[in-house]
């Protein structure tokens, strides 16, 4: 693997160089930062597989600017489909759809449908304007670990990898986007992520969630564990008690101060009680923790509505079982 001087840099232009040249750079997105490269180049692509040392089983979702690029992609966008897109693009939310032959194998993992999106923030809009091929972009984190939401996350971790990550700064959503295919014609939410499943339903109706498997992912975004932190994340759980004190413990919590653990132990995602905020710093939260004192991390469950899902299954993910 080459070996970078990894700069954190605002250059549209000389992040588009480097995807010409083949290689991988960080993007800023409204969810998380993105490992970036030419979709349609299998050597860049497969680089993507190698710095993040993901299974090749894993697919990857592509990042385009507008619905007309999008559909250049795509065999058929059914009409809910459509609406979605429309409604929500750009935005926190994935399509399934059937790939046609301009994506190579190893963007879906040989299968027969490609994961897409177009992401809403400034800078990687105007460099994906740019360019005349989608970026194919997992989030820029090893396999398995919790994704970034600040240029330093990914430079902490990547460094030397890449040659550069655009800065966007802190990504406003800070939760993966909601992934949504259908069957039969119904949708089916794939992931829980940034955009609420209220939002969903208000547009396209009654959606079916799918159960999470571990065994045969549709998603690996499913996998029973993903996002987790080093330390033992114990969700909810009071097994913690087993292996540690409450003062050995970080918590993360919601609104409110908790009597169960000292009060210099605890962070409150959101003390306004905003699920979008809460969402925001979860994952900054989860890797500050993991590089503290504290010897292990418990997480309250957060509310079930709104982007309360999402974060649940987010945490649930990276907790021991
Ligand atoms: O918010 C996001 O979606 C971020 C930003 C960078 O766009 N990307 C992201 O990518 O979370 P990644 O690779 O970490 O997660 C993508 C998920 C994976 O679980 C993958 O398996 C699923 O999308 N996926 C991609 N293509 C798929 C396909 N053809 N069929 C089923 N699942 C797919
Ligand atoms: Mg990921």
């Amino acid at each position: 693997m080459a070996n970078f001087n990894t700069i954190i840099s605002l250059n549209v232009s000389s992040a588009i160089d480097w995807l010409h040249q083949g290689e991988c750079i960080g993007i800023p997105t409204e969810t998380v930062y993105g490992l970036a490269a030419n979709a349609l180049n299998i050597k860049a692509v497969a680089k993507i597989f190698e710095i993040k040392a993901r299974p090749k089983f894993d697919p990857l979702i592509i990042h385009s600017n507008s619905i007309e690029k999008v559909q250049e992609y795509v065999k058929e966008f059914p009409r809910e489909a459509y609406k979605l897109s429309e409604r929500f693009w750009p935005g926190p939310l994935t399509l399934l759809l059937p790939k046609n032959d301009k994506i190579p194998d190893l963007v879906t993992s040989g299968l027969p449908q490609v994961a897409v999106r177009v992401p809403n923030h400034p800078l990687s809009l105007e460099l994906l304007s740019k360019i005349d091929f989608p970026l194919a972009a997992p989030s820029a984190n090893p396999f398995g670990y919790i994704s970034p939401t600040l240029p330093n996350h990914v430079f902490k971790q990547l460094q030397g990898k890449i040659p550069l990550i655009l800065d966007g700064g802190k990504c406003s959503i800070g939760l993966e986007s909601t992934i949504i295919g259908f069957e039969n014609q119904s949708p089916v939410i794939y992931r829980l992520g940034g955009l609420a499943i209220e939002e969903i339903e208000n547009t396209i109706g009654k959606v079916r969630i799918m159960p999470h498997s571990s065994s045969k992912p549709q998603s690996p975004g499913m996998l029973e564990s993903h996002y987790a932190p080093q330390k033992p994340l114990y969700f909810n759980s009071l097994d913690y008690k087993k292996k540690f004190t409450p003062s050995e413990m970080g918590v993360i919590a919601f609104n409110e101060l908790h009597p169960d653990f000292p009060e210099e132990n605890q962070i409150l995602l959101s003390p306004a009680g905003d699920l979008i905020e809460a969402a925001t710093n979860l994952f900054a939260t989860m890797r500050n923790l993991d590089e503290s004192r504290v010897k292990a991390i418990f997480a309250y469950e957060f509310p079930n509505f709104q982007l309360g899902p999402a974060i649940n299954d987010r945490l649930r993910r990276a907790s021991v079982r």
